[in-house]
Formats: structure tokens, sequence, C-alpha cells
């Protein structure tokens, strides 16, 4: 069963684009979650684990322009918040690939929770913003 069921109702910002990403980086956290259950993954998780960053990134940085280009009043928090995001993926990131132990299940948890709060509130409010402008 998938981490993180998408659903319209509950996701969507309202944004195609940003509703495909959100679609996307979701993705890779559920494959995440398979790859951590199955003992054939291997060291597939730790790819998976460096798409996760490079995709948070990019998603991120796409997310800033836009709301750089309609001049969101949030977005220096909203930056903030994904400052503080990206740093925590990148502290787990950096403690597996050094062998350090992690508790996967705990840092799934943490994700799944983050992401979801922070689309489901802070990403909503900005696709408010943007159709009622
Ligand atoms: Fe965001």
């Amino acid at each position: 069963m998938a981490l993180i069921e998408w659903s319209d109702k509950d996701f969507s910002v309202g944004v195609p684009d940003i509703d495909e990403q959100h679609r996307e980086w979701i993705g890779i956290i559920n494959r995440l979650h398979d790859a951590l259950l199955s003992p054939e993954a291997g060291d597939y998780k730790y790819t998976l684990f460096k798409e996760l960053l490079a995709y948070t990134d990019l998603h991120f940085s796409d997310e800033e322009r836009l709301m750089e280009d309609i001049d969101y009043p949030h977005l220096q928090k909203h930056k903030e918040m994904h400052y503080f995001f990206k740093t925590q993926i990148l502290e787990q990131v950096q403690m597996l690939f050094k062998g350090e132990p992690i508790m996967m299940s705990q840092v799934m948890s943490q994700l799944k929770h983050w992401l979801t709060e922070h689309i489901m509130k802070e990403d909503m409010k900005f696709g408010k913003y943007i159709s009622h402008r």
C-alpha cells in the first residue's frame, strides 16, 4: 500500500504545474517507502533518496519562482519552510551515506507528515491566493 495516497480533494492546490510536481514528489516518497519494505531493494533506496533530494530542490525552486512572479506576500516565510525541510532531508541522507544508524520508519513518517501538512496548509494558501487575484 502506498504511504501517501494522492487525491485531488486533499492535495490539489488548483495550479496544474504544481499539482503535477506534487504528484511526482509523492510518487518518489511512495517508491522509497516500498523499497524500504522490500528486502531485495538493496542499494536502490540510496538512489531514491538522492532522487528525492534532487526533486525537492527542483520543485521548491519552481514553486518559489512562481511565487516571486506573482508577488506572493508570504514568500519569505514559505521559503524558510522549504529550507527547513530540505535541511532535514539532507541530514538524513548524509547520515544514511555515512552508514550511521537511522530509524527509517521514523524518517518516513516525518516525511509524510511534513509533506502532507505543507501541501494541505501552505501550498493550498498559495493556490487560493493565485485563484483570487
Ligand atoms: Fe511549498
